[in-house]
C-alpha cells in the first residue's frame, strides 16, 4: 500500500511505487458462493487485510454490526462488502458487485455473484468477465448440489481455472481428511467438466488462516495462501494468444484523405504490414497504420483500442470483424450454441428475436431446442422452451451472415445476447458452439419467373390480408365475406384458417406458447410462399403475440401486408361462443384458451380496427378491401 505523504518517504520512492503500479497486472474472478459458505466475509477479508478499506468503512462497519452482524462485538466483515440494505435484511446477495482491491503485485477485481440457484445468470454475468473462478465451499457441508451449479456455470463461460476455497475450516477442527475428502470429491466433478487446473486452499475467512497469511492451525498444509494464488495465477493469456479480432466499432473519416477503422482488439494482436481480411465481405488487404491514443504503434493487442488504416480502398463498415487472414472467424446464417435464460417470459423456439455479438446484430430465432441441461445433475433433458436460469443448448437460424467465433476458441467474439426486440431487455446469453453451416453452401436461387411476373400474368398486386382477434371475434366470417367479394371481381385468392391450417399442416401443434409461435411462423412463411405465387392471401388466425405479426409483417415487402385487428370485446365473444369453447374453457376442461388463461396482444397500429359489434359483415368485408383499394398500386394489375 502506498506510503501516506506524511511519512516522509524519499520522492524515488514514490516513483519507484508508481513505477510498480504502472506495471501491475489485472485479474479479473468471479467468486461463487452463497452467504451461508461466508462469501461476504471472506471478500470483506481479503479487502481489510489488504487495506482496501477506510477508515470510516470499518467504523460504520462496527457500528452496523452490532445491528446486523453475526460476530458479537468483533467487527462483522460481511458487513463490508454486503452494500445493499434489502441483501443485509434478506440475508443474502442479490446482484453482481464488483469490488477492487490490490496487493503489491496485482490489482484484482472480485465479481462478486450471488449463489442461489435463482440468480444463475448473475452468476453467468460474473463468470463471463471473469479470468478465473474461485467457488467457495463449507468444510463442514462439502461438495453440495450449488457446487456443482457453480462449477458447471464456470466452466460453460470459458474458464479453466478454479480456486477452490474450502472455508470455516476452524468449524471441524481444522481437520485435515475433511479437506482431503472434499478436494478428491471436486476432483471428479472438475474432470468430468475438464476443468484442469484447480487449486484448493483450506482457510477460516473469519480468522484469516490462509487468506494473507499461513494459518498456524493448519501445519499439515504447505500449499500457498489464497492471496499467493490470486497473485500468481497467468492472466489475459488467452486473449493474448487468440487469433487476431478487432470488431469495427466506428469508421473514422475525419477527411477524405483519411480512412481509419476503430474499435478494441478483442483478441491476439496485429502489426504493421500483417495480412487483414475483412468479414463479412472476405475482401483481404494489409494493414497500414495502427494509431493509439498517443500516434503511430508498431502493434496492438487484446485490449488495447487503435484505429487501423488499411493498404487498398475496400468498403469497411461498423459491425464488420477485422482478422487475421490466416485464421478468418465463421461466417454463418445458422449456428449451435448453448443459452442461458435470463427473462421471467420463456424462451420460445421460432420466435425472432434480435441477437447481438461482440461485432454485429441481427434476427434470430431458435429453429431446435435440441435438450435443456439440469444444472445442477448435469443431466440432458428433451425441453420445448427455456425458462428463467436454465441453460439449453440450440440451433440458432440468422436472417443474414454473421461473424463469430467458437466461444472455445474466442470468449469474446464467440459469447452472444439475445434481446427481446419489443421491450429491448437481454432475455438470454449465448455462447456459440460451432457454425452449422458456412452461408454459402445454401445459396438463394434466382428463378427466370419472379413474383412481379406472375402477378402481372394474373393481373393483381399480391398480399396478405392479416386478419386477428380472439376467438368468436368473427375472424373466419368476415374473412371468408372479404374472399368471396374479391373473387367475384376476379381476383386471385387463398384464405387460410387458423382451424383448417392445424387440421394438416399445423396437426402436431397444440396451443402452448411455443406451439402458437410456431403455428404462426409457419403461415406466415406459408403465406409468403403464396403471395410469391401472386394471390391475395387472406390470414385468420389468433395469432396472439405481437412479435409474430412483426416477424410475419418482416417476411413480406412494406406495402404487401396488412393487419386487420378483429376487435370485439371478450364478453361478446363468450357471449357468442359459437364452437362451445369458452364454456368449456371456464369449466377448466379446456386450458391455455385465448382471452381466458392465455394473453392476447392487441395490435398496437393496426392498418384496419373491425367492430363487429358496430357493423355488419358486409360494411366489415368492405373496409378490409377498401385497405387494397387505397393501396396507390391498386388490387387489379
Ligand atoms: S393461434 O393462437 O395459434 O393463432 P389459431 O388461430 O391457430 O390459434 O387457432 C385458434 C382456434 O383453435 C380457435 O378459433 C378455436 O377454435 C381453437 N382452439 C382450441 N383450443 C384453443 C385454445 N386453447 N386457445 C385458442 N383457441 C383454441
Amino acid at each position: 500500500m502506498p506510503s501516506d505523504a506524511d511519512t516522509g518517504c524519499p520522492s524515488e520512492d514514490i516513483d519507484a511505487f508508481f513505477a510498480a503500479q504502472e506495471r501491475k497486472d489485472q485479474l479479473r474472478f468471479v467468486i461463487c458462493g452463497s452467504v451461508d459458505d461466508g462469501k461476504s466475509t471472506l471478500l470483506g477479508r481479503l479487502l481489510y487485510d489488504s487495506n482496501t478499506v477506510f477508515e470510516d468503512q470499518v467504523s460504520a462497519a462496527r457500528a452496523e454490526s452490532r445491528t446486523y452482524g453475526t460476530q458479537g462485538d468483533a467487527v462483522d466483515l460481511a458487513l463490508l462488502v454486503d452494500g445493499l440494505q434489502a441483501e443485509r435484511e434478506q440475508g443474502i446477495t442479490i446482484d453482481v458487485a464488483y469490488r477492487y482491491f490490490e496487493s503489491d503485485r496485482r490489482r484484482f477485481i472480485a465479481i462478486d455473484a450471488p449463489g442461489h440457484e435463482q440468480y444463475t445468470r448473475n452468476m453467468a454475468t460474473g463468470a463471463s468477465n471473469s479470468d478465473i473462478a474461485l467457488i467457495l465451499v463449507d468444510a463442514r457441508k462439502g461438495i453440495l448440489t450449488q457446487t456443482r451449479r457453480h462449477a458447471y456455470i464456470v466452466r460453460l463461460f470459458g474458464i479453466h481455472r478454479v480456486i477452490l476455497a474450502v472455508n470455516k475450516m476452524d468449524l471441524v477442527g481444522y481437520d485435515q481428511d475433511v479437506f482431503q475428502s472434499i478436494v478428491r470429491n471436486f476432483g471428479a466433478l472438475a474432470g468430468a467438466l475438464d476443468l484442469t487446473g484447480v487449486t484448493a486452499v483450506p482457510l477460516s475467512a473469519l480468522k484469516g488462516d490462509n487468506i494473507l497469511v499461513r494459518g498456524g492451525s493448519t501445519p499439515w498444509y504447505q500449499g500457498p495462501t489464497l492471496m499467493e494464488v490470486l497473485e500468481t495465477v497467468p492472466v489475459g493469456d488467452g486473449e493474448r494468444a487468440g487469433a487476431f479480432r478487432l470488431p469495427v466499432q466506428w469508421v473514422n473519416r475525419p477527411n477524405p484523405d483519411f480512412r481509419g477503422f476503430s474499435g478494441t482488439v478483442a483478441s491476439g494482436s496485429v502489426r504493421r504490414g500483417e495480412s487483414v481480411v475483412v468479414s463479412p465481405s472476405g475482401r483481404q488487404t494489409s494493414v497500414e497504420r495502427i494509431l493509439g491514443p498517443s500516434g503511430d504503434l508498431e502493434e496492438a493487442v487484446a485490449g488495447q483500442a487503435v484505429t487501423l488504416t488499411l493498404a487498398d480502398e475496400i468498403d469497411v463498415s461498423r459491425g464488420d470483424m477485422l482478422a487475421t487472414a490466416e485464421r478468418p472467424p465463421e461466417l454463418s446464417d445458422q449456428l449451435a450454441a448453448h443459452v442461458i435464460w435470463m427473462d421471467t417470459h420463456p424462451m420460445l423456439p421460432g420466435r425472432p428475436y434480435l441477437v447481438r455479438f461482440a461485432c454485429a446484430s441481427a434476427v434470430a430465432q431458435v429453429t431446435d431446442l435440441t435438450h435443456r441441461i439440469d444444472v445442477d445433475t448435469l443431466g440432458r433433458f428433451a425441453a420445448k422452451s427455456l425458462h428463467l436460469n436454465e441453460v439449453g443448448y440450440c440451433k440458432l437460424s440468422l436472417d443474414r451472415p454473421v461473424p463469430f467465433d467458437a466461444y472455445s476458441a474466442n470468449r469474446k467474439t464467440g459469447a452472444f445476447v439475445l434481446i427481446d426486440r419489443f421491450t429491448n431487455a437481454t432475455v438470454g446469453a449465448g455462447i456459440a458452439a460451432f457454425a452449422l453451416r458456412r452461408a454459402s453452401n445454401i445459396v438463394w436461387q434466382d428463378m427466370k419467373i419472379d413474383k412481379a411476373t406472375r402477378a402481372r400474368a394474373i393481373g393483381q398486386r399480391p398480399c396478405v390480408i392479416w386478419m386477428t382477434g380472439l376467438s368468436g371475434a368473427g375472424k373466419s366470417t368476415v374473412a371468408d365475406r372479404v374472399e368471396q367479394k374479391l373473387h367475384r371481381q376476379g381476383m386471385h385468392t387463398y384464405l387460410l384458417d387458423g382451424d383448417n391450417v392445424r387440421h394438416g399442416l399445423n396437426r402436431d401443434l397444440g396451443f402452448t406458447d411455443q406451439d402458437r409461435v410456431e403455428n404462426i411462423r409457419r403461415v406466415a412463411e406459408v403465406a409468403k410462399l403464396m403471395v410469391d405465387a401472386g394471390l391475395i392471401v387472406i390470414v385468420s388466425f389468433i395469432s396472439p403475440f405481437r412479435s409474430e405479426r412483426e416477424m410475419a409483417r418482416d417476411l413480406l415487402e412494406a406495402d404487401e401486408f396488412h393487419e386487420v385487428f378483429v376487435d370485439t370485446p371478450l364478453e361478446v365473444c363468450e357471449e357468442r361462443d359459437p364452437k362451445g369453447l369458452y364454456a368449456r374453457a371456464r369449466n377448466g376442461e379446456l386450458v391455455r384458451f385465448t382471452g381466458i388463461d392465455s394473453p392476447y396482444e392487441p395490435p398496437l397500429a393496426p392498418a384496419l380496427r373491425i367492430d363487429t359489434t358496430a357493423m355488419t359483415v358486409d360494411q366489415a368485408a368492405d373496409e378490409v378491401i377498401r385497405l387494397l383499394d387505397a393501396d396507390p398500386s391498386g388490387v387489379a394489375g
